[in-house]
């Protein structure tokens, strides 16, 4: 079968297409790859910098779309199903994929392989930054950091199922705007200024919930941003820097500073993921959460497509065709 492999740890661009044999294992679910979706710790990994650091070689991809060959007698699925799944952090760039069945999820027929490919990593996390971590509730405002990202798309495409009245999606360029509307962002500001952006937008009450994945430097300017009771929702470093919090602040406005694990929380949690499908699967299939609307690149161009997330220009959620 065709895979990518990352041969050493230089970065994105050393991603080779190589042929392997096809993975054999009875107890697994085995699956004919259509597209694998492209997150930040693919781009991470590929220089040994994420916190999992597999052994190279190695297939790169934590999640895929396509159709089930075998699976083992009594799971929920079975040969010709459309599905999505998660290897968990590496492997999703093959033709041909063995997961075990609790990370095997049934795709809505509305939901094309390409989008089913960049939604499970995404939105499962933000279902689990929104409402367990975040609390969320009726009538909220959300404001996104990296909204033209794949976990701010999915924060604004989920937010308002789960209530939120409004949703600021923060960008870096006008060019990214776009993405973010797309997404269904209600009020799209720049980095640059959001903290007073937001002021204004929201008559300086300040935003419940802030969605977090960039850290850095704005980090105190989006706890400046919170509303009292305001959560923000620590997700990720895309930025660079770890920032760090003085926590009178907290005390002073009544907010929080949460941190948001999911991949940790899954491991403590038995079942949770086909808990988090349960609810997520009739949203996506009655259309309440749209698609994703990735941007798709040819399985020969997998080290672009995850160099995209390194070098800022990926525009939404990045996926890799494989059929
Ligand atoms: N905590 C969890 O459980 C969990 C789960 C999944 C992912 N994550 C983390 O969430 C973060 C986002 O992942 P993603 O897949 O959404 O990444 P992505 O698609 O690349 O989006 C990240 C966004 O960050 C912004 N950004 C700001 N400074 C950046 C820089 N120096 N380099 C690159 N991007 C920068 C970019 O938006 P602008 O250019 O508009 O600023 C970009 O759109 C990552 O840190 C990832 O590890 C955490």
């Amino acid at each position: 079968m065709r895979a990518i492999q990352i041969p050493r740890l230089d970065g994105p661009q050393a991603a080779e297409l190589v042929e392997l044999d096809e993975p054999t294992d009875e107890n697994a679910v085995i699956i004919e790859v259509h597209a694998a979706g492209v997150a930040f710790p693919d781009a991470l990994q590929s220089r040994g910098l994420y916190q999992y650091k597999p052994e190279v070689p190695y297939v790169p991809g934590a999640e895929l779309a396509g159709v089930v060959r075998s699976a083992p007698a009594g799971s929920h699925v079975a040969a010709g199903d459309r599905v999505a799944g998660l290897t968990m952090l590496f492997g999703a760039m093959a033709e041909i994929v063995a997961l075990q069945p609790e990370f095997v999820f049934r795709l809505p027929d509305n939901v094309s392989f390409e989008a089913g490919a960049g939604l499970l990593f995404n939105d499962m996390t933000m279902h689990f930054a929104l409402r367990t971590r975040g609390r969320i509730a009726d009538g909220e405002t959300v404001l996104v950091h990296g909204a033209a990202g794949g976990i701010g798309t999915s924060a604004l495409r989920l937010a308002p199922a789960f209530g939120a009245s409004r949703t600021i999606a923060v960008v870096s360029s006008e060019a990214k705007m776009d993405v973010a509307k797309a997404a269904g962002a209600s009020d799209v500001v720049l980095a640059e200024g959001f903290k007073d952006a937001v002021k204004e937008l929201t008559e300086n009450r300040g935003v419940d919930i802030v969605v977090d994945p960039v850290g850095g430097d704005r980090f105190t300017d989006s706890l400046r941003s919170l509303a009292p009771g305001g959560r923000l929702l620590v997700i990720g470093f895309t930025g660079g820097d770890i920032p760090t919090v003085k926590v009178n602040r907290l005390l002073l406005n009544n907010i929080d500073a949460v941190g948001v694990g999911w991949g940790a929380w899954t491991m403590t949690h038995p079942n949770y993921l086909q808990e988090q499908w349960a609810d997520l699967e009739p949203l996506l299939a009655s259309g309440k959460v749209s698609a994703p609307q990735p941007e798709i690149f040819p399985l020969e161009r997998a080290g672009d497509a995850i160099a995209s997330l390194e070098n800022r220009t990926a525009k939404g959620k990045v996926v890799v065709k494989l059929r």
